[in-house]
C-alpha cells in the first residue's frame, strides 16, 4: 500500500555509519533508521548472534519458557530499575502494553473511565489508541473515532497539569517522552520529571515514559529519564533494543508491575528467542564499548559544532538536544533538505516541518562527528541563502 512518501533510493549494504545504495553510491547515515541502529548497520557481533540463533531455535511460543527472554528481562530490568517486562514487536505495541496498563490500575482503585494524561507534540504510534495519545492532528485524521480515556496538555508545562488534578478524579497516569522525537527534539526543562514524579506521587498515578526514541543509551544514559535521577512506574522501549531486530518492552515497577495477568495481554512473536538474543547481544556490545558514555560526549560534541557553526545565523531558530538526539530548528520548512542532503550522500530527517533531526548511531566516532558537523552545517547554510533570495 501507499503507505510511504519514499525517497528515491535503496540499500544494498551497510557497514557502521555508512550505508551504500545498489548503484554502489556510498551515504553517511546520520539517522540509524530513526533512532533503531544505534551499533551502526551490519555490526559483526550482532550478526553472529543472529546467525547462531537463526540456526539453533528461532520461534517457539509464549506457551513455553524461553531462557533468552529471562535474561534479557533481568537485564533491563537491572539497568533500568524496574521490575518485571512484557516483550512485544514495537513501540505502538510497547505504549498499548502502557496503556492497557493504565486502565487496570484505574479499575483496581474503583475508576470506571479512567484517563490518561498525555502531550501536545507528542508521537506515540500508529494503533488506534497510540495514535489517539499522540499530539498531532495528521496522525488522527480519518481514524475517528479515537479511543476514549486522554487527556492532553502542553508539553513542558506543569500548570497544565496540576489543573486537570484539580479538575478530574479519573486520572490514572501520565504517559510523556523524556525528549519529544516527532515533535521536534523538544528537551522539556531541567525539573520537568522530578516535578511530573512529584505530581504522580502526590494523586497515585503513573508516571509512564515513552523511551522508544530517547532510551538504549540515545541521550548519553540507559534511559533518558535517569539524567533526573527519578524512577517511573512504565517505561516503553523498542526502536534501539534490537539494532534492527523488531523487538520492544514495557518495563514496571511496583503496583503497575502486577497488572497484566495471564489471559490479559500477549502477543504471538513477542520476545521470542531470536528477537531476545539479538538485543542481548545489543545490550553486551554496548556494555563492552562503553556506548551510553560515548553518545553523551559524541552528543555534546555535536552540539557544540552545531552552534558553533550556525549558532549566530539569520534563520536559525534553535540548536537543541540531548545526547545524540540533535534538533536544528530553521524559521521556515525545510523538508526538502532531506533530497538535498541524499543527493550529497547523507541521511538525514525533518521532522515538525521546520526541525532538522539528527540520531546517528552511538558508535559514531569523534572524526565522524566532525564530518556530520560539517556536511550538515553546509547543507544547512545553503539552504538559508538560497531561499533568502
Ligand atoms: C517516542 C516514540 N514512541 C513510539 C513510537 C512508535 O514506534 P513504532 O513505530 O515502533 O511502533 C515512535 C516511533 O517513531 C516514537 O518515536
Amino acid at each position: 500500500m501507499s503507505t510511504y512518501a519514499r525517497l528515491p533510493v535503496e540499500f544494498e549494504r551497510g557497514e557502521g555509519i555508512w550505508l551504500w545504495d545498489t548503484e554502489g553510491r556510498q551515504y553517511l547515515d546520520a539517522l540509524s533508521g530513526i533512532a533503531v541502529c544505534g551499533l551502526g548497520h551490519a555490526h559483526p557481533e550482532v550478526a553472529r548472534a543472529i546467525a547462531e540463533q537463526a540456526g539453533q531455535l528461532i520461534h517457539t511460543s509464549n506457551l513455553y519458557g524461553i531462557p533468552h527472554q529471562r535474561l534479557l528481562a533481568d537485564r533491563l530490568c537491572e539497568l533500568s530499575g524496574m521490575e518485571r517486562v512484557f516483550f512485544c514487536n514495537s513501540g505502538a505495541e510497547a505504549n498499548e502494553a502502557a496503556i492497557k496498563i493504565a486502565r487496570l490500575y484505574g479499575h483496581s482503585r474503583g475508576i470506571d473511565m479512567p484517563a490518561i494524561v498525555v502531550m501536545e507534540n507528542s508521537f506515540h504510534g500508529r494503533t488506534l489508541a497510540t495514535l489517539t495519545a499522540t499530539g498531532n492532528r495528521k496522525v488522527q485524521a480519518g481514524f475517528e473515532p479515537l479511543v476514549q480515556g486522554f487527556v492532553r496538555v502542553p508539553y513542558n508545562d506543569l500548570d497544565a497539569i496540576r489543573k486537570v488534578a484539580q479538575n478530574s478524579d479519573d486520572v490514572v497516569a501520565v504517559l510523556v517522552e523524556p525528549v519529544q522525537g516527532e515533535g521536534g527534539i523538544n528537551v522539556p526543562d531541567e525539573n520537568y520529571l522530578v516535578e511530573l514524579r512529584r505530581l504522580c506521587d502526590e494523586h497515585s498515578w503513573l508516571l509512564m515514559l515513552d523511551e522508544i526514541q530517547s532510551g538504549m543509551g540515545r541521550t548519553g544514559a540507559w534511559f533518558a529519564y535517569q539524567h533526573a535521577g527519578i524512577q517511573p512506574d512504565v517505561v516503553g522501549l523498542a526502536k534501539a533494543l534490537g539494532n534492527g531486530v523488531p523487538v520492544g518492552a514495557c518495563l514496571a515497577r511496583g503496583e503497575a508491575a502486577g497488572m497484566l495477568t495471564p489471559g490479559s495481554h500477549g502477543t504471538t512473536f513477542g520476545g521470542n528467542p531470536l528477537a531476545t538474543r539479538a538485543a542481548l547481544a545489543v545490550l553486551d556490545i554496548m556494555q563492552q564499548d562503553d556506548l551510553v558514555a560515548a553518545a553523551g560526549a559524541r552528543g555534546r560534541q555535536l552540539l557544540a559544532g552545531f552552534r558553533d557553526r550556525l549558532g549566530e545565523l539569520p534563520g536559525i531558530v534553535s540548536i537543541r538536544g540531548l545526547g545524540m538526539m540533535i534538533g536544528i530548528e530553521l524559521d521556515r520548512p525545510c523538508a526538502e533538505l532531506v533530497g538535498n542532503a541524499l543527493n550529497r550522500g547523507l541521511l538525514i530527517n525533518v521532522t515538525a516541518e521546520r526541525v532538522v533531526r539528527l540520531l546517528p548511531p552511538l558508535i559514531t566516532t569523534e572524526h565522524q562527528a566532525e564530518m556530520i558537523i560539517e556536511k550538515v552545517s553546509e547543507l544547512i547554510q545553503e539552504f538559508l541563502t538560497e531561499t533568502n533570495t
